[in-house]
């Protein structure tokens, strides 16, 4: 029998979700279908009960319900726990499970592009909100040493590393620092909305400082490049946009719903040619 998957959001109108799921499934034979739900959030209760009802074997959590959702589940793993959110679900014969692939999504996309131990290096992370978090949690989970984070807010970036449940060396920076030492990095990653559409002529750091052959990544893909990256470009970086991390969360939700690897580069030509 057809298996049901899908995203809940509000709004999910725009999602590239179910178009980059529904090709992977026919690439791989798989008898699914990935749907959009569009669920307020007083709903969630009710759009529980029906996964349950309708046996719908996973699904994605997005904006705005991704902590909300953690109170429904039956368990949650210990990165999701961590980051506070959850954007995966995996219906395992009646239990839900809640799952965070957002972090794990940028650490892939980020190896896809730049092959380095990244255990090894030092590491900035602009910004302190959701995103941020993840990534950050994330790659401390996965032992990274030296991680700092700088935000217009410093408090926030305090609190985010005094919370953090891996052992890390970071320091908590102003954005004016972390612009002053920008030489002391070998990745920067964008995780504000600074730089997004309509607001294209805004940047988040400058980049007077940084060295030519840092690795600089911005969450972003509406632009494809913003106005940081193609700063960064001219200064000699290897610049990566948010579309490798969005398809790469998609990846590994996946991942855990069919224990199958889809076609990274043909979610990630599906979702560039519906950005346009
Ligand atoms: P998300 O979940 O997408 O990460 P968020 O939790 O709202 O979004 O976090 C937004 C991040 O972008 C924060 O780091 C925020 O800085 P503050 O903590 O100081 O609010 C940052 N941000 C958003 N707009 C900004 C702006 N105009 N200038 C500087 N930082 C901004």
């Amino acid at each position: 029998m057809e298996k049901i998957y899908g995203v809940i959001g509000d709004p999910i109108q725009h999602s590239m979700s179910p178009i980059m799921h529904n090709t992977a499934f026919r690439e791989l034979g798989l008898e699914a279908h990935y749907h959009a739900f569009h669920i307020r959030k007083e709903s969630i209760r009710r759009y529980i009960d029906a996964v349950r009802l309708l046996n719908i074997s996973g699904f994605n959590v997005t904006v705005p319900h991704k902590t909300e959702i953690m109170e429904h589940l039956d368990h949650i793993d210990p990165l999701a726990n961590a980051i506070g959110a959850v954007n995966t679900v995996l219906n395992d014969n009646g239990r839900l499970i809640g799952y965070n692939t957002d972090g794990m999504g940028f650490v892939e996309a980020m190896q896809q592009e730049w092959k380095q131990d990244i255990v090894q290096e030092n590491i900035l992370i602009v910004g302190a909100g959701g995103a941020s978090r993840a990534i950050f949690y994330t790659l401390a989970s996965m032992g990274v040493q030296h991680i700092d984070i700088a935000n217009r807010t410093k408090e926030k970036a305090q609190s985010l590393i005094e919370n953090c449940p891996f052992t890390i060396q970071s320091s908590a920076l102003s954005i004016e620092e972390a612009a002053g030492q920008l030489e002391k990095y070998s990745a920067v990653i964008q995780t504000t909305s600074i730089g997004m559409h309509p607001n294209t002529e805004e940047v988040p750091l400058k980049l007077d400082r940084l060295k030519a052959g840092t690795f600089v990544s911005d969450i972003i893909y509406n632009p494809l490049e913003t106005l940081f990256l193609s700063q960064a470009k001219k200064k000699g970086a290897i610049i990566q946009n948010g579309v490798g991390m969005f398809v790469n969360q998609g990846a590994v939700a996946f991942n855990l719903w069919t224990k199958k690897n889809p076609n990274i580069q043909s979610m990630k030509n599906i979702v560039l040619d519906k950005l346009g």
